[in-house]
């Protein structure tokens, strides 16, 4: 059980601890390097649009049929195709991502910070970030610094939709105290979800580009801060509620 005075510390799991660009060794087994990163993209790319799709219809598929049907369309689109064998091949891939290189400092970060609680909040099913966490040779040794996992298949809506943020912090025991709650992103869409509950939030910055993101004006359009990787976020976030 978590103390009303802690800080939860968030974490998006695909695109922030888990790279979704890594699933393009397995295609490149099957179309070469340069049409796998193709597809890998693509394959993102619609994974979310499909999810934003949803919230619009206000309708649901579990996350695992999102990223199954928006392989098929990435495919489909780069006129290739695979068996089912194969596609279910690469649906058992995604529950074993690598991690970002700047993930692992991360793990001993938090096992000798007791003030912050980490957990996982995804759009993945449970079945999936489980997996994940159980599967993942780069992750699984390290799973037990998550406190919790919080999907958002019980609200039946995906990121950015508010009502899974707020969830998010009924979950963690932070109604009311949203500023307590740090979403860790590398996802500016996730990011300004967040900031419109009145969470906290972290951007991961890996290319260093800077905040291109402009849907959301002023301050709640930004995040609170940014680091360039995760290896960077224990002590910067630490820095930030020290001064307050
Ligand atoms: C997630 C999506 C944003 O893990 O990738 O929630």
């Amino acid at each position: 059980m978590l103390s009303k005075g802690q800080i939860i510390l968030a974490f998006d799991a695909y695109g922030t601890l888990l790279s979704t660009e890594s699933i393009a060794t397995r295609l490149a087994s099957h179309f070469g390097p340069e049409k796998a990163a193709n597809i890998a993209q693509e394959w993102r790319k619609y994974q979310l649009e499909y999810t934003w799709r949803l919230n619009s219809m206000n309708k649901y598929e579990p996350f695992s049929s999102v990223t199954q049907k928006s392989l098929q369309h990435a495919l489909a689109e780069s006129r290739v195709t695979l068996s089912s064998q194969e596609i279910t091949s690469l649906m058992n891939a995604y529950n074993t991502l690598s991690l970002f290189p700047d993930v692992p400092p991360l793990f001993s970060h938090l096992k000798s910070n007791p003030h912050f609680h980490a957990v996982v909040f995804s759009n993945g099913t449970k079945a999936m970030i489980s997996a994940s966490l159980t599967q993942s040779p780069d992750l699984s040794p390290h799973a037990h610094v998550f406190e919790d996992v919080v999907v958002v298949e019980p609200v039946q809506r995906f990121k950015p939709c508010p009502e899974v943020y707020r969830y998010l912090c009924r979950k963690v025991g932070k109604e009311g105290k949203e500023t307590d709650v740090w979403l860790i992103s590398g996802n500016p869409f996730d990011v300004t979800g967040a900031n419109a509950v009145g969470m906290r939030t972290c951007w991961v910055d890996r290319s260093g580009l800077g905040w291109v993101d402009e849907l959301v004006d002023g301050e709640m359009g930004r995040p609170t801060m940014k680091v360039r990787g995760l290896d960077e976020v224990v002590s910067a976030v630490e820095a930030y509620v020290s001064k307050e």
